[in-house]
């Protein structure tokens, strides 16, 4: 069995839920993959840079007990104490630079972790020189959680699609504005259905960032980043958020058998990519139309395969959780790159 240490950059929802689902999967990881985790890192705004070398207990650190660290003054200190072997860069988003994860990310590479996020600030300002970093470290930097949770997207293209180019990509990937439309068809008002998705913890209380088409529009920028090599800013992406939307129209809409939900789309033309999002209707036809009501669908066009669509439902920190672990586990499980 071996031992992989692994510091926790960000200990909010999502850091939590990783160290739930970590403690859940503790003895499969032993016996499956002949893996024991350790958290030896673990850090955020208020609680600084803390490590210890034995591990953390991570009941502990559920419990906000977080005593058992010893504070270190900067990440690289942080990192060699922990002896960190991946860092898991779970901190807030920052849409406009990165920062500060792409130079946290960069310095676990630099010291030898492998680096994995759920932040697309890191993959749509960081992505092709911390690929670089890694690839020149023997280290890899992955990203699978950040967009649509654990739902393989990326790793779908990596794995799975040899020789592939992705022409264009339609799809619904906020998964607040899915649950806001479904609320209002069934009779909720903008207002009511917001509140609703704010109650159920779905919608933060500043919704600005989904109900104005941002976080649909920083995963795309993330898509068209990663899977079409797109050189695009996130001013270039056209935005029209869901706030001016009527109750009526949302249940005319339905009346008709459609349903409105916030689409993004990436489209290769004339050799660039072309970028938007903005509320659209989805005919019964559509190939968008077979989502869950209040999930996430997209639908891709490639050169070699025509019609690849991949959906799921609810997402929230426990399935973004679940898309860390498994970039974890491609790395460490893969003969080549674990050592
Ligand atoms: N929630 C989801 O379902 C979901 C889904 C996909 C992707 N993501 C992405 O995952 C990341 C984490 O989301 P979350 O929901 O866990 O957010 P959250 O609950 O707000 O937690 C963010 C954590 O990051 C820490 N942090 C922020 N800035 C930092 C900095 N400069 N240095 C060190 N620590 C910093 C915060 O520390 P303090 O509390 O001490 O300030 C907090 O511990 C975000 O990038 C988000 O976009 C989340």
């Amino acid at each position: 069995v071996r031992a992989i240490n692994l510091c926790l950059l960000g200990f909010g929802n999502v850091g939590r839920a990783f160290a739930r689902l970590l403690l859940d999967k503790s003895a499969e990881l032993r016996e499956r993959y002949a893996i024991e985790t350790r958290i030896t890192g673990v850090a955020s705004r208020r609680l600084g840079w803390l490590a210890r070398e034995a591990g953390f207990d991570p009941d502990k650190l559920l419990d906000g007990d977080f005593s058992a660290g010893t504070k270190c003054g900067f990440i690289r200190e942080w990192l060699s104490r922990a002896r960190a072997n991946a860092l898991l860069e779970i901190s807030s988003l920052n849409a406009q630079t990165g920062e500060p994860a792409i130079s946290h990310i960069r310095a676990a590479l630099e010291h030898g972790a492998y680096a994995i996020t759920a932040n697309k600030g890191a993959v749509v300002h960081g992505y092709r020189a911390l690929t670089e970093l890694a690839r020149a470290k023997g280290k890899r930097f992955l990203f699978e959680a950040c967009v649509m949770g654990g739902t393989p997207v990326f790793s779908l293209f990596r794995e799975t699609l040899p020789a592939a180019n992705l022409l264009r990509l339609r799809g619904v990937l906020n998964s607040t504005t899915s649950r806001i439309f479904a609320e209002m068809e069934a009779g909720a008002s903008f207002d009511a259905a917001l509140k609703i998705a704010q109650d159920a913890g779905i919608a933060e209380t500043d919704p600005s960032a989904d109900i104005d088409g941002w976080d649909a529009a920083v995963k795309v920028h993330a898509l068209a980043t990663v899977l079409m090599d797109a050189q695009i800013k996130i001013d270039d992406i056209a935005r029209e958020g869901i706030r001016g939307i009527s109750a009526e129209r949302v249940r005319a809409a339905a009346a008709a058998g459609k349903r409105i939900r916030l689409v993004a789309r990436a489209e290769r033309r004339d050799g660039r990519v072309v970028a938007s999002v903005g509320p659209e209707e989805i005919s019964p036809g559509d190939p968008l139309a077979g989502g869950p009501p209040a999930g996430s669908i997209i639908h891709f066009e490639l050169n070699t395969l025509h019609d690849l669509i991949i959906a799921s439902g609810r997402q929230g920190p426990d399935t973004t959780a679940y898309g860390l672990l498994a970039d974890f586990l491609s790395i460490v499980h893969a003969p080549s790159l674990s050592s």
